[in-house]
């Protein structure tokens, strides 16, 4: 088949590379002109994705990277894999979204099969997304085929791929959800398919606010454990030992990335305007922001002051072993150290550039260094005595 993948980003490059795998010919549509033509020369602009994995097909013409939607012609299936993240207001941020599904709409032909598989809010494909796809490409509803199906990819993560985690799928018409379910079992191993796309939509949802929940929970008790003077890890490794009802969670500098801090607001923002509650997702967001701010506290008690001390952040990514800055609770950690007058460097092996600053080599010509993602292969060693703030568990 003829697949169009929209967004050659962390979802689509890796869903690209899968649907190669399987046989299909791929087209990668990206609106980013540089990274079209990163991808053209055989590079791979994310982590997970070797240059290997679809240069050969770049070779043999099965991949084409291209920013011209009329590209999308003809195609079997469409994957929208465009970013939705928040806008100024804090509030959902769909521009993305419609302009990609804008772009392609017009070049859109009876029995095209379009695939959404950005994170929305329950609602988004049917009322957002099929008037969109209705009013570019002229055609009746009954010849649109739409689905949408939820990506669960999760960057670096070397055990859960494409292939091994399950798929969640809806259509909005038996036939798409049909069409959408064979699709993807040509690789992936276990497909599932939901009554409707707002269960598929609040279902993916409901994950990543499960997370956000679960880690700004953790993150409390691990002030509590500070207070306490208790490991907070060990306490976790302890309660780890129970065989069932527990998930472990662990404490961090607070949530980042393109999904667990913004997709919840998705829904919070979908049960405010239905007047339905969302107080959990509403204080975990609280405590996930208030995060920075208590590793800023203990820096200035640890040190007196934060006044010209020169401190060094260490790991800007919003996670270990990948280069995403999007999110990263470094972002605020650094503006508060630095609003609290402290002289911020920061290090971080895979990001070297960030917010117009560069990464500085790790020292002992600190007062502190504050551990917030450090990436394998890290040699933390070149700091010798400098003072550490681990915010993965307590002060070293
Ligand atoms: N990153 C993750 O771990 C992850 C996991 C699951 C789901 N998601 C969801 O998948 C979606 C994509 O996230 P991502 O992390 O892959 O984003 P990304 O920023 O890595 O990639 C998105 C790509 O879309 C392109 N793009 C933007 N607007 C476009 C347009 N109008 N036309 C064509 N291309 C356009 C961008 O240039 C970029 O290359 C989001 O809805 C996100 O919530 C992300």
């Amino acid at each position: 088949m003829k697949i169009v993948v929209v967004g050659q980003g962390y979802v689509g490059l890796p869903l690209a590379v899968a649907a190669l795998r399987a046989g299909h010919s791929v087209i990668g549509l990206d609106n980013n002109e540089h990274r079209v033509s990163t991808l053209s020369q055989g590079i791979s602009p994310v982590e997970d994705i070797a240059d290997e994995d679809f240069s050969t097909y770049l070779g043999n013409g099965l991949y084409t990277a291209t920013s011209d939607a009329a590209a999308s012609q003809g195609a079997d299936v469409i994957a929208v894999c465009v970013p939705t993240p928040l806008n100024s207001k804090h509030e959902p941020d769909l521009s993305a979204l419609k302009a990609s599904v804008s772009s392609i709409a017009q070049y859109l032909l009876r029995e095209t099969l379009v695939i959404i598989e950005s994170t929305v809010e329950p609602g988004t494909t049917r009322d957002f997304v099929l008037p969109l796809l209705l009013a570019g490409s002229g055609l009746e509803e009954s010849d649109i085929d739409l689905a949408f199906s939820p990506e669960r990819i999760d960057p670096a993560n070397k055990k859960y791929t494409i292939a091994n985690t399950p798929k969640l799928v809806a259509g909005l018409t038996d036939k798409a959800a049909d069409r959408a379910v064979e699709f993807y079992s040509g690789f992936v191993n276990e497909v599932t398919r939901c009554s409707t796309l707002e269960v598929a939509e609040t279902a993916k949802l409901l994950e990543n606010s499960f997370r956000l929940i679960n880690i700004s929970f953790i993150n409390e008790i691990a002030q509590m454990c500070d207070v306490m003077g208790v490991d907070v890890n060990e306490v976790i490794s302890a309660a780890s030992t129970k065989p069932y009802g527990f998930m472990p969670f662990f404490p961090s500098a607070g949530i980042g990335g393109h999904c667990i801090p913004i997709d919840p607001i998705y829904l919070s923002h979908k049960a405010k305007s239905i007047g339905a509650p969302s107080s959990f997702i509403d204080l975990a967001q609280k405590i996930n922001d208030e995060r920075p701010g208590y590793f800023v506290a203990q820096a200035s008690t640890l040190l007196g002051g934060l006044g010209g001390k020169k401190v060094l952040v260490v790991g800007v990514a919003y996670k270990p072993n990948v280069s995403d800055v999007r999110e990263s609770a470094a972002e605020a950690l650094v503006d508060g150290l630095r609003a609290a007058g402290a002289l911020v460097s920061w290090h971080d092996d895979l990001v070297g550039e960030w917010r117009g600053e560069k990464s500085v080599a790790l020292s002992s010509a600190f007062d502190l260094a504050i551990l917030v993602n450090v990436h394998d292969g890290t040699d933390l060693s070149a700091l010798g005595a400098v003072p550490l703030i681990n915010t993965k568990g307590g002060v070293a």
